[in-house]
This record gives structure tokens, C-alpha cells and sequence, in this order.
């Protein structure tokens, strides 16, 4: 059996990371979402349970996709669940250094653990979690940026009118 370890903050799961999650789940047996932490983003929006949720929701339609929860290194959960792929995105040149570097470092922990890129589509080019964040925090629009499940339960939390 493939197993995948799709990993990310997913502070909150855009429409973006929703359709590499999709894409994924046909190129491998299983796939697992891993809300991991991030020790370069210092505040999250979301706690992992809410985050894990969000996932959950979006996600029920995809029958070998599960949803977990990881605060060690990715390495060492790769080993533990039997997977031998992470998937990730890539929207730009501007992810790639970044990307290519925990590829390296991934590899290098764990050496039968290979990182696999899905190119975005072009509409998701320019979404990312801080973006849906920072519209939402202003009460804009932010339909067409995450998946419809889960729209009310982020801008209730994150649109604070003063
Ligand atoms: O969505 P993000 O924040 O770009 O995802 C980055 C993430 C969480 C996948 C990365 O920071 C990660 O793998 N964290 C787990 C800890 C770890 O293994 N760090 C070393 C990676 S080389």
C-alpha cells in the first residue's frame, strides 16, 4: 500500500491545499493530512483540533484521505505511519528554495522518504492561508478562497468588528 503524508499549518485548509489534497488522494493508496507545526510561524489562528476539523469537513467526500496531528518532526512520522511519500504544493518560484531545502533535509532524516511537488492550478497561484487570513480579519470576501464547509466558521472567528 502507497501511503502519503500530505503536511502543512493549514491555518486555515484553503481551496489551494483542498485541491492538491484531491489530486493526491488518486496517486496514492492513502493519503494523510498531517496539521504539523511550523516553528517559523509563531502565532497560529486556529488551534490543531479546530484545524483538523476544518480538514475533516472538507474532506469526508475522499475515502482513503484521514486527517492527523503531528508536533515532532516530519521525518520521524513518516516512519512511524509507513509512508513513503510527503506531498506538497508549489504555487511559485518564491516556494521553491524553501520547499526544496525540507525536501533535502526530509530526505536526509528519513532516506525512503521522497517528496513529491503537484504543481497548482492557476487560480490558486497567488492563495495562501495568510492571505485568506488577512482579507477575513477585514470582513472582506473571502468565497473562492476556501472551501464552502468551512467559510462561516472562519469568518466568525477571524472578522472581529471594533
Ligand atoms: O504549511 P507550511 O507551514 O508551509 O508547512 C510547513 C511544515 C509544517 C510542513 C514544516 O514546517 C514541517 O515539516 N514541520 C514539521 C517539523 C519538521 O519536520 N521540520 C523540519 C522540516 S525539514
Amino acid at each position: 500500500m502507497r501511503i502519503a503524508v500530505c503536511p502543512g499549518s493549514f491555518d486555515p485548509v484553503t481551496l489551494g491545499h483542498l485541491d492538491i489534497i484531491n489530486r493526491a488522494s488518486k496517486l496514492f493508496d492513502k493519503v494523510i493530512v498531517l496539521v504539523s507545526f511550523n516553528a517559523s510561524k509563531s502565532r497560529a489562528r486556529f488551534s490543531s483540533k479546530e484545524r483538523m476539523e476544518m480538514i475533516m469537513a472538507v474532506t469526508k467526500h475522499l475515502d482513503n484521505v484521514v486527517v492527523d496531528c503531528y508536533d515532532g518532526l516530519l521525518a520521524d512520522y513518516l516512519k512511524m505511519s509507513n509512508a513513503t511519500a510527503i506531498v506538497k504544493g508549489l504555487r511559485a518560484v518564491s516556494d521553491f528554495e524553501y520547499e526544496f531545502q525540507m525536501a533535502l533535509a526530509n530526505k536526509k532524516l528519513y532516506n525512503d522518504a521522497e517528496t513529491v511537488f503537484l504543481t497548482t492550478t492557476g487560480e490558486n497561484m497567488f492563495l495562501s492561508s495568510s492571505v485568506v487570513k488577512e482579507i477575513a480579519s477585514f470582513g472582506g470576501d473571502i468565497d473562492g478562497f476556501v472551501p464552502e464547509e468551512i467559510l462561516e466558521t472562519i469568518k466568525n472567528r477571524l472578522h472581529k468588528p471594533d
